[in-house]
């Protein structure tokens, strides 16, 4: 096991982060817009007979890593993991995203199971030691939130009319906690197995938590808070809430790490005793090399002096955006934190 010698992330996350350094890693920094991604994806049919390889994952992980000044490592997997173990079957189609064979609106209330969840998973708790062992950066582990993960499973696919979804859990309000409570349960073991194999802090991806607005608590933020509180205390979990303005709720929760996403004002966050990462538009990678550069100039001249701030991204990286601005940027950062 290599020793985990460069902490300036969790640092931050922590809220300790005194030196003049702004540490960074890029939302999806793994994945289609890299060619060596592109090149083992060509491999493999199945997403998940992919990402069902341990030694694979690694590889996958380490590809940015190798090619880019990053502070942290995120253990290439996904957040559907969790349903397909629940028993869903799932594909993963060109162009369209996940495909569920069965979902709630096709088919009423899904069949469910929770029994040997655990060992189900056994092959993301693989790759997460094995990336650990090749490491000395911070390893993130992550989950979908139970509220994103029944979004798939409601629509079968990434969601379209956000009508249909808010008007079925008025309606069937039972089913649908007594379902994000079973998500909840396996979320919690996914997560405490990914930390015991090697991961140094958590994220949640509450990928749909946009959908919900008023009702965020009852159906996504109590979740979220279970799954924070039954996680060791030493562990940082970071909450990522897409589409969501977080403050109202930061008074209703033990989490202290978010993500925010692009449409926030990150500005607003910062002095509130918590640690914040994200934020920035990935647009910003279709733009000239010097607008790139003076991004990271900005970034650097305005946070270097913060203990709780993380460079990110509000959304993650497409398939569309050339490796080498991301590099441009990185590098930039880097040269910065070295001065
Ligand atoms: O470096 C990394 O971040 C890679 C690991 C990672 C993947 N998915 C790989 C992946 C992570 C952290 C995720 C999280 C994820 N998966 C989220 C939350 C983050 C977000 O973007 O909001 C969500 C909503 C999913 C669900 C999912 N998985 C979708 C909608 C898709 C379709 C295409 C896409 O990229 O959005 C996937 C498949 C997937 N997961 C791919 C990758 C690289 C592409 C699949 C392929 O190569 O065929």
């Amino acid at each position: 096991m290599k020793n985990l010698d460069h902490r300036v992330y969790l640092d931050a996350l922590n809220q300790i982060n005194e030196k003049p350094y702004v540490p960074v890693w890029f939302l999806r920094q793994a994945g289609r817009y890299m060619p060596e991604y592109r090149a083992v994806r060509s491999k493999f049919s199945d997403f998940f007979e992919m990402i069902k390889q341990p030694e694979v994952c690694c590889e996958l992980t380490m590809q940015p890593l190798d090619k880019f000044p990053l502070d942290a490592a995120i253990t290439f997997s996904d957040i559907l993991t969790v349903p397909e173990a629940m028993g869903l079957e799932i594909k993963f189609i060109e162009k369209r995203g996940p495909v569920f064979s069965k979902s709630i609106i096709k088919n009423g209330s899904l069949n469910l199971s929770n029994d040997g969840i655990n060992e189900k998973l056994n092959y993301v708790y693989q790759a997460t030691a094995l990336i650990k062992s090749n490491i000395n950066i911070p390893l993130i582990g992550f989950a979908g939130s139970p509220w994103t993960i029944f979004t798939y499973m409601f629509y079968g696919e990434s969601p379209k009319d956000f009508n249909q979804i808010n008007e079925y859990i008025k309606n069937n309000l039972d089913y649908v906690h007594q379902t994000l409570e079973q998500i909840t349960n396996a979320s919690v073991q996914y997560l405490k197995s990914q930390i015991k194999h090697g991961a140094d802090c958590v994220q949640i991806f509450d990928s749909w938590g946009g959908i919900l607005q008023d009702n965020y608590q009852e159906f996504s933020l109590q979740y979220i808070n279970k799954i924070k509180e039954s996680l060791p205390k030493d562990i940082p979990c970071i909450l990522y809430s897409r589409g969501m303005t977080l403050k109202p709720y930061l008074n209703q929760t033990s989490l202290k790490c978010f993500n925010l996403d692009s449409g926030e004002k990150l500005d607003d966050y910062l002095n509130q005793n918590i640690a914040i990462q994200g934020n920035i538009d990935p647009q910003i990678f279709h733009k000239s090399e010097n607008k790139i550069k003076n991004l990271a100039d900005e970034i650097y001249t305005k946070y270097k002096s913060n203990n709780n701030y993380v460079c990110n991204l509000g959304s993650g990286i497409t398939p569309d955006i050339d490796p080498n601005k991301v590099g441009l940027f990185l590098k930039r950062l880097r040269l910065l934190n070295s001065e």
